[in-house]
């Protein structure tokens, strides 16, 4: 770093620390009065707590959840836990400078110009104190100690002892655990039940859970939770029903932002962490309305469920995981039924096959009774906000299907009780007055980016190629004896020269290639079947989408990869290649148990792993986060894996692909890598540019881009920025917007001096396109800067709230900055890794000069570079012609030589 901006950055920082210490409020206990006014950074030592219940169990505070640093609310909290259970301004949220102001009139919450986003309604008379009670309720207090307002009387998603939820009131679900806005479900109490409903459809009712006793026939005025359980209550306070929990100091029931109703029980009002969920509502997953997208069928599975079409809809290409009409007609919506007016001609239904049912059929009341199933369908036909219907030919009843959107379906047990999906047909749309208006809008905006990006970068990947050829004609290196005799590619053959790799397949297009060891070969039509037609897709990696299957006879699960951007090879080679992946066996790498090449469909059979890849379990923000052991435990298993491929193969293997997406996880603890090998299917540009398209630059070593040699310490440095990424718990380059959108751009731009001129640009667009941009600082910066501080834990997801071995925080931190070294000769090897995280040998000191271009990705602005784009320019109209024989597969990857471009 320059001498300058050092000095300003130190200047900056102390300027910062002056501000915070001049500026920080006292936490106030109890009360506060007016005039008051908090903001996040005057209580940033808090982290935004200004008042404090006398208990100390509460804390009301200018609050950030997930310290996403855009979305701050004011809230209550339990402070041990650090759990909101009120939030004010949910649906509108402030920025990090936003507002509290405490005046006469009432509380203000207003965001940096001063816009008031929420307050609280007019009031009788002047406030003379805000009170934090010690039970969680704060209050207006006026000058005679009166209750002008409560939070207890106007609860989000959270219930506490000692506050009541009236009937006619409800609980609505956050979107999300870092966005407290309403989402779709709601918790409400009627006067003969309590409910959980979605976009209006009932999905739980007490009233029909087994827990629940029914004390006498009232009417419900409120509900309530507390030490002895969850009671619904009659209006003279006489329990109605009744759900018995084991005694417990302290709970909280609470609508979860997935649609479940929890109450989580304390051993006392001061503990951290809850002892456990004494009661969850709904238990099964196919009880869910969303479990899966709209009209995903749900089938529950030992661990977990899975999502599939049913019979007549088949997987939507614009919104992944959702079914649409196989037939090619377009759902039923309310706005499209609108638009069409009177067009009740071109109105059909889809039957759903016997016995799947829709999650509103168990709980909610017919629509209508009595009627045969041409009048149910009439009916849903003249209203637009029907979307489908069921009707039962036993009891003939009829239930129209509503809302913005239908939500799952699962297997149900009636056999008299069939669905109909409502559509509106392809055929009669073309002749309305938009004719074929809503398919083409919603292919083409789609289609031409990607086709232009894919045109952009595969110019780039042809010009590389072309350089890399001009570069190693001067100086033509030989490859080191390869002990690999396997060449994927023509790179024998005499078309080698030109670049050019016509009709690949032509030569030995031939299903009877047998080669010892060779894994299981399939057919086409043998894994369709396995995977039911491709139904369950649980994953995209690097090189395709992963689809659920199962092994005929009862084999186990398996998870199939359809492979997508390799390069179409000779069956052979393939197959050579398989072979040889097939039989690196590893209790840390997932074991392929078969594959398919026919025609050029090319498929991976690999064990499946049920936890899914580590992405899911780290950043996804729905289940508990990942324990600190665990994730020691992951580094390691898949240290460990990546070290066996390094050293423990006949030939050294090199991943090439190393990111969270790759470690996949199963229950016991097995953590494994996947998609070793399957570098040597691509050229060393596809490789790169497929990584960089799938947003995952971020894990690429700076030798790929600047045209150095490959090694295994290019994985070496993509596990250290996975090692940082399970250590924080996040993305390194975070995905929320930034608070301001210029310093998203320079984030997410990098310039670096010895890269080929114009990939910076070209990468800033690829993956502020794909991973959407970058907005927190670059966490591998702010490690090697708190490393300098030896602020470890600082570091440390905070979500794991403390529970972290420093000592271990430590060691990790350091061997990740060892592992991102710029000069790969000064990355430990992974087997050395291993030990250190480990522990059996003391973590290395990282060498803070060999890491100084991490703050320039962190911090430095890209600069066209005029030359580099006419270069590209003049090149890009012979490009088209050879785009096909580069991606065709002129290279390899061969190993372990350390020079991969050698052989072009
Ligand atoms: C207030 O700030 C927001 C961004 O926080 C901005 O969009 C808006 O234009 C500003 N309003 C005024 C009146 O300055
Ligand atoms: C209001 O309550 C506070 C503390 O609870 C007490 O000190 C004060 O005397 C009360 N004021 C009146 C007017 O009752
Ligand atoms: C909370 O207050 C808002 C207005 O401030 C009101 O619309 C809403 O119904 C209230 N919620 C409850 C549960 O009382
Ligand atoms: C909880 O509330 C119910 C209903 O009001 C009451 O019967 C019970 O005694 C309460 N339990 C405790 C521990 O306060
Ligand atoms: C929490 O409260 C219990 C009593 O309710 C007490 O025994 C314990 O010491 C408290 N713990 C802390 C950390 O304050
Ligand atoms: C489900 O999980 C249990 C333990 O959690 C395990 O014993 C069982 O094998 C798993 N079943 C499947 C199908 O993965
Ligand atoms: C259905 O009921 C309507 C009257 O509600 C009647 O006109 C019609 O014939 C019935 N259709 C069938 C198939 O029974
Ligand atoms: C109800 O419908 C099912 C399937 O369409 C049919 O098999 C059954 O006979 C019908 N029952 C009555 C009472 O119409």
């Amino acid at each position: 770093m320059p001498p300058p901006t050092r000095s300003l950055a130190c200047l900056l920082l102390l300027l910062l620390a002056a501000v915070r210490a001049s500026d920080a409020g006292p936490l106030a206990v109890e009360i506060v009065r007016p005039s008051f006014t908090a903001t996040s950074y005057e209580y940033i030592d808090t982290g935004g707590a200004f008042l404090q219940s006398r208990n100390g169990a509460f804390s009301a505070a200018v609050f950030n959840p997930g310290k996403q640093q855009a979305s701050f609310y004011l809230a209550v909290l339990h402070a041990p836990s650090g759990t909101p259970v009120w939030s004010a301004n949910r649906d509108a949220p402030t920025g990090s400078s936003g507002k509290v102001q405490l005046s006469a009139g009432g509380i203000a919450v207003s965001d940096t110009n001063g816009t008031v986003l929420w307050s609280t309604p007019p009031l009788r008379s002047p406030i003379a104190a805000l009170r934090l009670l010690d039970t969680g309720d704060l209050q207006l207090l006026d000058a005679g100690n009166a209750t002008l307002w409560r939070s207890f009387e106007n609860a989000t998603d959270t219930l506490l002892p000692g506050q009541q939820l009236l009937a006619g009131a409800s609980l609505s679900s956050a979107k999300g655990p870092t966005d407290f806005s309403q989402g779709d479900y709601r918790l409400g109490v009627i006067t003969s039940d309590v409910l959980l409903t979605w976009q209006g459809s009932t999905y739980w009712r007490l009233s029909n859970d087994v827990r629940a006793f029914k004390d006498r026939n009232a009417a419900v005025a409120s509900m309530s939770v507390n030490a002895s359980g969850l009671f619904a209550l009659g209006a003279d306070g006489a329990v109605v029903f009744r759900v018995g929990l084991p005694p417990a100091e302290f709970r909280m029931l609470r609508l979860g932002s997935d649609g479940r109703l929890r109450i989580t029980s304390f051993a006392h009002l001061n503990s951290s962490a809850p002892v456990g969920s004494d009661f969850i509502s709904p238990a099964g997953d196919c009880e869910l309305p969303l479990q899966c997208p709209s009209l995903g069928l749900c089938s529950a599975g030992g661990n977990g469920s899975t999502c599939t079409c049913p019979p007549l809809f088949a997987a939507s290409v614009t919104v992944p995981g959702s079914c649409t009409p196989g037939d090619g007609s377009t759902l039923a919506s309310p706005a499209a039924c609108q638009n069409n007016s009177g067009g009740g001609g071109s109105v059909s239904y889809i039957a759903l096959k016997q016995p799947i049912a829709y999650f509103a059929t168990k709980f909610d009341a017919p629509t209508n009774t009595g009627v045969n199933r041409t009048a149910c369908r009439a009916l849903c036909t003249a209203s637009c906000a029907c979307l489908g219907f069921f009707h039962d030919n036993a009891t003939l009843t009829c239930r129209l299907l509503g809302g913005k959107q239908l939500g799952s379906l699962y297997t149900g047990t009636s056999d008299t009780n069939l669905g109909y999906i409502k559509t509106f047909s392809s055929a009669t749309k073309a002749g309305s007055n938009q004719p074929g208006s809503s398919s083409a809008n919603h292919t083409v905006p789609i289609v031409l980016p990607s086709v232009a990006a894919f045109l952009l970068l595969s110019v780039l990947a042809w010009y590389l190629w072309w350089r890399s050829r001009m570069s190693k004609n001067g100086k033509k290196k030989k490859g080191k004896n390869s002990t690999m005799k396997v060449y994927m590619g023509r790179q024998k053959s005499p078309t080698r020269d030109t670049g050019y790799n016509a009709d690949a397949d032509a030569d030995d297009d031939d299903d009877e290639i047998v080669i010892p060891g060779m894994p299981t070969r399939f057919s086409y039509q043998e894994i369709t079947t396995m995977t039911s037609n491709f139904a369950t897709k649980v994953g995209s990696g690097g090189f395709g989408s992963v689809y659920k299957g199962e092994l005929p006879g009862g084999e186990g699960l398996i998870a199939v990869k359809k492979l997508e951007a390799v390069g179409v090879h000779a069956k052979r080679e393939f197959c050579t290649e398989i072979t040889i992946i097939g039989n690196i066996r590893h209790p840390t790498l997932v074991r392929l148990r078969g594959f398919c090449a026919e025609g050029s469909r090319r498929l991976l059979v690999y064990e499946y792993m049920n936890r899914g890849s580590l992405d899911r379990s780290l950043f996804g923000r729905t289940g508990p986060a990942l324990e600190w052991g665990e994730r020691m435990e992951v580094a390691i298993g898949a240290a460990r894996g990546l070290a066996y491929l390094h050293t423990g193969c006949e030939q050294k293997i090199v991943h090439c692909d190393v990111k969270p997406e790759n470690i996949l996880l199963a229950n016991g603890g097995q953590v494994k890598i996947s998609d070793f090998g399957l570098a040597k299917l691509m050229s060393r540009e596809q490789s790169a540019l497929f990584t960089t398209m799938r947003g995952t630059r971020g894990y690429l070593a700076p030798e790929w881009i600047s045209n150095a040699a490959i090694s295994d310490r290019a994985d070496v440095y993509s596990f250290g920025m996975v090692l940082l990424e399970l250590i924080h718990g996040r993305k390194n380059r975070g995905e929320q917007e930034a608070l301001n959108n210029n310093v998203a751009v320079a984030v997410a731009s990098v310039e670096h001096s010895d890269w080929p001129s114009g990939w910076s640009s070209a990468m800033t667009s690829t993956a502020s396109g794909t991973s959407g941009g970058g907005g927190d600082e670059y966490f591998p910066m702010v490690a090697l800067e708190l490393h300098e501080q030896g602020r470890y834990l600082d570091l440390v997801d905070a979500r794991l709230e403390g529970r972290v071995d420093e000592a271990e925080a430590a060691r990790a931190v350091r061997a990740a900055l060892c592992c991102l070294h710029e000069d790969p000769a000064l990355r430990p090897s992974m087997a050395a890794v291993v030990r250190i995280l480990e522990g059996t040998v003391p973590p290395p000191e990282p060498r803070v000069e060999a890491l100084g271009f991490l703050r320039l990705y962190g911090r430095s602005h890209p600069l066209p570079q005029p030359g580099s784009l006419t270069a590209m320019a003049g090149t890009t109209g012979s490009a088209a012609g050879s785009v096909s024989s580069t991606a065709g597969g002129g290279s390899h990857l061969d190993v372990p030589s350390q020079d991969t471009s050698g052989e072009r």
